[in-house]
Parts: C-alpha cells; sequence; structure tokens
C-alpha cells in the first residue's frame, strides 16, 4: 500500500488537485493500484486563522509516515510576504532535504508551442534543478530596514557536497535514460564562486560518464538559446534559482505552466510531487485552471513509487486530450478545469490500461 498526503494548498492548488486526486482514485479503482490518499488541510486559511504556518511535528509526519506528498500550490494575495508557503513549500523541500527537483518538459503538440515549425521530438528534456541551497537558503538580512539607508542581503550558498549530488543525480539520470547530453546552465563570468564551484564539479564528476556529452552555457544565453533551439537541450543541470527561472520558461515552450509537471525528490526517501505552476489567483475557484500538470505530476509520483504502468497510461490519455483538443482555455479548448479531468478519467478507462 503507497500512503500518500494530499495537500490541495491555496488558489488553484485546491481546483487542479480535485482533478489530480479523480485520476488517481480511478487507476486505484480501475486497475486495483494500492493507494491510500490522506488529505492533509496546510494553506494561506489555517494560517490566517491560526497563525500556525506547519507545526514541527507535522513536518516530521510528512517526511516520515507517507511514500509520498502531493501538493498542488501555495500563495495566497491576502498573505503578502509569501511566510506561510516558505515555511511549507520550501520547509519540506529544505528539511527533508528533497536535493532533486525534476522537471520534465516535453512538447505533445506542435500547435501548442508559441514556437513556429516546431515538432513533438524537438522539444524534450528534463531540468535537474538543485533544491536544497543556493539564493534559497535565505540566509542574510535587512539593516536599516525602512530608511535611505537600507540594506538587503540575500547569500547564495553552494556547497561542495550540494553542487555534486545534483550534478551527479543528472548524469544519472542522462545514462539510465539514455539521453546524450548534460547541459549546465550558471554565471560563472559574473559569479566566478559559486558558478567556478559548479564548472569544476561538472567537469569532475562528467568525467566519470565518458558515454554521455556536456557542456556549460551561461544561463542569459541558454535562455535565449531554449527559445531558438529547443532540440539542442537534453537534461539540463542549474542552482536553485536558475533552474526555477528556466523551468518556467522551458514550459513556456511546450504550451505554458499548465503541462509542466515536477517532483522534489531525494533517492530512498518519500518525493514531493507539485505542479511548476502556482496558486494563480486570477483563475482560482473558476473552474478554469488546467488540471493537467498536476495529473501529469500525478504520474510522475505513481512512477516513481513503481507504478510505471499506470504513469504511462495516465500521460497517454493527457496527450490523447491534448491533440484532441480536449483541453482547458488556455490550450485553446473549452473545457472547464473538472471536464478537463473527467475527460482524462473516462479515457484512461475506455483504453482499458
Ligand atoms: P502562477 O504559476 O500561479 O501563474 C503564472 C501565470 O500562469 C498566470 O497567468 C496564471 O493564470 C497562469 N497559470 C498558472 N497555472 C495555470 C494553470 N494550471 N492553468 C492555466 N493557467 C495557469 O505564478 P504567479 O502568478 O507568479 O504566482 C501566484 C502565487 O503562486 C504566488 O503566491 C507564488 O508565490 C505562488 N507560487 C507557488 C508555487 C508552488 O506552490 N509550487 C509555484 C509558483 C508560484
Ligand atoms: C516553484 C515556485 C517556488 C520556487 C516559489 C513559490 C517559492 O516558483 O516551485 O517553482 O521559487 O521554488
Ligand atoms: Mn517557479
Amino acid at each position: 500500500m503507497s500512503r500518500i498526503a494530499i495537500i490541495p494548498g491555496d488558489g488553484i492548488g485546491v481546483d487542479v488537485t480535485r482533478e489530480a486526486v479523480k485520476v488517481l482514485c480511478c487507476v486505484r479503482d480501475e486497475a486495483g493500484l494500492p493507494l491510500e490518499l490522506v488529505h492533509w488541510e496546510l494553506g494561506a486559511q489555517r494560517y490566517l486563522d491560526t497563525g500556525v504556518t506547519i507545526t514541527p511535528a507535522e513536518m516530521t509526519a510528512l517526511g516520515s509516515e507517507y511514500d509520498a506528498i502531493f501538493l498542488g500550490a501555495l500563495g495566497d494575495p491576502r498573505v503578502p510576504d509569501n511566510v506561510h508557503a516558505r515555511d511549507i513549500l520550501l520547509g519540506m523541500r529544505f528539511q527533508l532535504d528533497l536535493y532533486i527537483n525534476l522537471r520534465p518538459i516535453r512538447l505533445f503538440d506542435g500547435a501548442m508551442s508559441p514556437l513556429r515549425d516546431v515538432r513533438p521530438e524537438d522539444v524534450d528534456m528534463v531540468i535537474f534543478r538543485e533544491n536544497t541551497e543556493g539564493v534559497y537558503a535565505g540566509m542574510g538580512g535587512t539593516f536599516k530596514q525602512g530608511t535611505a539607508d537600507e540594506v538587503a542581503i540575500e547569500e547564495d550558498i553552494n556547497t561542495r557536497k550540494g553542487v555534486e549530488r545534483i550534478i551527479r543525480a543528472a548524469f544519472e539520470h542522462a545514462r539510465a535514460n539514455g539521453r546524450r547530453r548534460v547541459t549546465l546552465a550558471d554565471k560563472a563570468n559574473a559569479m566566478p564562486h559559486a558558478g567556478g564551484l559548479y564548472r569544476r564539479v561538472f567537469a569532475d564528476v562528467g568525467a566519470e560518464y565518458d558515454d554521455v556529452a556536456r557542456n556549460a552555457v551561461y544561463a542569459d544565453a541558454l535562455a535565449l538559446d531554449l527559445v531558438l533551439h529547443p532540440s539542442s537541450y537534453d537534461v539540463i543541470v542549474a542552482a536553485n534559482l536558475f533552474g526555477d527561472i528556466l523551468s518556467d520558461l522551458a514550459a513556456a515552450l511546450v504550451g505554458g505552466l499548465g503541462l509542466a509537471p515536477s517532483a522534489s525528490l531525494h533517492p530512498g526517501r518519500a518525493g514531493l510531487f507539485e505542479p511548476v505552476h502556482g496558486s494563480a489567483p486570477d483563475l482560482a475557484g473558476r473552474n478554469r485552471a488546467n488540471p493537467f500538470a498536476a495529473i501529469m505530476t500525478a504520474a510522475l509520483m505513481l512512477r516513481e513509487l513503481g507504478h510505471a504502468g499506470a504513469a504511462g497510461a495516465i500521460e497517454g490519455s493527457v496527450h490523447r486530450a491534448v491533440r484532441g483538443g480536449h483541453t482547458t482555455a488556455d490550450l485553446g479548448g473549452d473545457l472547464g478545469t473538472d471536464a478537463a479531468g473527467d475527460w482524462v478519467c473516462q479515457d484512461l478507462r475506455e483504453s482499458g490500461f
């Protein structure tokens, strides 16, 4: 039995998690997958009601009593400094030491891409984003706040251990999945300390993988080249902030955030599975959010839990939905969030996976 904590969170996190849960229940009931889904109420409302974001006991329970955690999204305009999202989301990534943020990007249908004349085989890449350090470490502070002399410091923390394990994970993934090349995105030209460490470790670790090609590209130039020549990229490895920015850009190439799944992993431990997108307050509760990123995130979770067949079947149904135009408005369709989820469930049942 796989025990899964379900945290819908805020905004469209609630809308899309409902559809991902629908699909998980569908594969559980149709294919007899042993899944136990346990609902968790964490998010802005709880924080506004009680002043509590997440307790240490809850963090411990999430890390030790579950096989996986599924999160919709966190972020609410009523919490302008986003403290609850940092405590819960970055809290899980950091405290559970989920150092790999895996973000696969695949084009299902050329018509979904804003790029001209692009084919599905042209955009198929995986971003390995470092998930436990970098500028996200929260080290720094403000000095003379509110005065004309105010100072804000945000330290960029990069450890050899942290850099090595994310780079190794990228090369291991490339080797295990027949991917030809790993590209390092950094700013070694402007940030020589962090960039230098990344480049040295990339060369050292890369030398152990002589079957996988490698190159290093400045993150700004990579942002340009991902748009111009997406087929040149296979596996991309980057520090926390560059990986965050590049993964939204890469999502745009395949049709937007409504199609971008993600997983925060530490091999051997329970992972955290979350779509790349946020809580999109503009769409929340309006039956307009695209649930496919969340549904593909559920597929990613099932694959990690050892249910590759069910994962592939779900991805196949989403693929057919996108190609057939059974989508929400962001992809040009006229389905609501719930109808798009229903379409995937119906297709799963009919395809008899
Ligand atoms: P966002 O991802 O919520 O939205 C960016 C744009 O993409 C918006 O135009 C939105 O309408 C659109 N969009 C996003 N998901 C969509 C979907 N499923 N279907 C259709 N359109 C979709 O990013 P933002 O506006 O920068 O952030 C909103 C809040 O979410 C903030 O509080 C932010 O901190 C938070 N956030 C949370 C996570 C997370 O919990 N993992 C990730 C990103 C942002
Ligand atoms: C993401 C989000 C988060 C991040 C925010 C909400 C802190 O943008 O998951 O990509 O920057 O990691
Ligand atoms: Mn992001």
